[in-house]
């Protein structure tokens, strides 16, 4: 097949661990005989210095053209003035925006081999599979936001199609797997909840009797997913409770670095990224985990570009990875040796040509 996909690598370790994902999907290409037409575009701190706006039209042009779009990550301390009128960050959201890609897939998967990254026990990382959806486009991070000498407000507003949309493609999403549904929220305090939790009520009830339905308070579940996260099937919650969420299951599996997503709209066309971020800390050592973001592109594979043999054999080269014991610093145990960027990628590249 031949696709067109934006590849924009971002700040700080985006662009490391893109240059690994992009062997992967060459080599992806070369076993299949797939042609796939990498164009790249600048987004965040990167595109700020050299465009001048964190979300050049280009990279609009670009992203909204493409068949699907692969992204490392923004921000940095070079841009961290929060009084500026633009920010990496700004820039991401507008991309996210601009593309419509309203529900953000994040599967949490532990692995045997990876129980030791873990700061939970082994007993309890058994089993689970949660696949989080996360609504990307609506919520307090896109309400109006207001600043006075005295005063800051963020408005957290959410329209019945909004959450009704988000809710069915979890609810389609839970009948591919175990068919439990989560819904997650403040439904005490937030009136975007009780309107949410209303909605989820009737829509399950009509539409998908066949799938179990709870709901969990947001404190609980930051709670319920350290004492029982194999009880959790499909996640399905508003923007940002979504996104603390996801960054403290993703040390179920051991690290950030190892957890992909993928942004869909109702179109196919998703924009997939890892769910960490530019990792200044770490950023030009060649020590960050590639793993999420190699993950991502089979997410790409299977969700926009209709290829899901080769989605699943990359995440099983990087299982087989994980298995064989190569790590990077991110996870491996303390004072083991530990891998580059390049080499886990360059691994992860040689176990897909021997399987192929
Ligand atoms: P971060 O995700 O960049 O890093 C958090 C911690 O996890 C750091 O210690 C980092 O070293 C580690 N880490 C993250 N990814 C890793 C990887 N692949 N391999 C190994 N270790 C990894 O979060 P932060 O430090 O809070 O934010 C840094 C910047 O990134 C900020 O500007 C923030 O806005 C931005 N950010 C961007 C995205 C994105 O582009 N999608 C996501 C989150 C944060
Ligand atoms: C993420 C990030 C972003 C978000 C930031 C950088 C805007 O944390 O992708 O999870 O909050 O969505
Ligand atoms: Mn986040």
């Amino acid at each position: 097949m031949a696709a067109l996909i934006g590849v924009l690598p971002g700040d700080g370790i985006g662009t490391e661990v893109i240059a690994e994902a992009l062997k992967v999907l060459d080599a992806v290409a070369t076993i299949g005989g797939h042609r796939f037409e990498t164009r790249h575009g600048l987004i965040g701190g990167a595109a700020m210095d050299a465009a001048g706006s964190s979300f050049p039209p280009a990279t609009r042009d670009l992203a909204l053209g493409a068949d699907a779009v692969l992204l490392g990550a923004v921000g940095g301390p070079k841009w961290t003035n929060p009084e500026a009128p633009d920010r990496p960050e700004k820039g991401l959201l507008e991309l996210r925006a601009a593309m419509g890609v309203y529900a953000n897939v994040r599967p949490v998967v532990t692995h045997p081999a990876l129980y030791d990254a873990s700061p939970l026990r082994p007993e309890r990382l058994r089993g689970v599979d949660i696949l989080v959806v996360r609504e990307l486009t609506g919520g307090i991070y896109f309400g109006e936001k207001r600043r006075t000498a005295d005063g800051a407000s963020d408005l957290c507003s959410y329209s019945r199609a909004e959450i009704t949309r988000l809710l069915r493609m979890a609810g389609t999403l839970a009948r591919g797997r175990r068919r439990k549904v989560a819904s997650i929220d403040k439904v005490n305090v937030l009136e975007t909840s009780r309107l949410w939790r209303a909605i989820a009520i009737e829509l399950f009830a009509r539409e998908f009797a066949d799938v179990a339905l709870e709901h969990v308070l947001v404190d609980a579940a930051a709670m319920h997913l350290l004492s029982r996260p194999a009880d959790f099937d499909v996640i399905v919650t508003e923007n940002m409770f979504g996104d603390i969420l996801t960054d403290e299951a993703s040390m179920l599996v051991g690290s950030m670095g190892m957890l992909p997503s993928a942004s869909l709209n109702d179109r196919g066309r998703g924009l997939y990224e890892p769910i960490h971020g530019s990792a200044p800390d770490i950023a030009g050592q060649g020590i960050a985990n590639p793993c999420g973001t190699i993950l991502s592109v089979a997410m790409m594979l299977r969700h926009s570009l209709g290829l899901p043999r080769e989605a699943a054999a990359i995440e099983a080269a990087v299982a087989a990875v994980i298995e064989s014991g190569l790590r990077t610093r991110d996870i491996a145990a303390p004072g083991t040796r530990a891998v580059s960027t390049t080499a886990m990628g360059d691994a992860i590249v040689t176990h897909l040509r021997a399987a192929a």
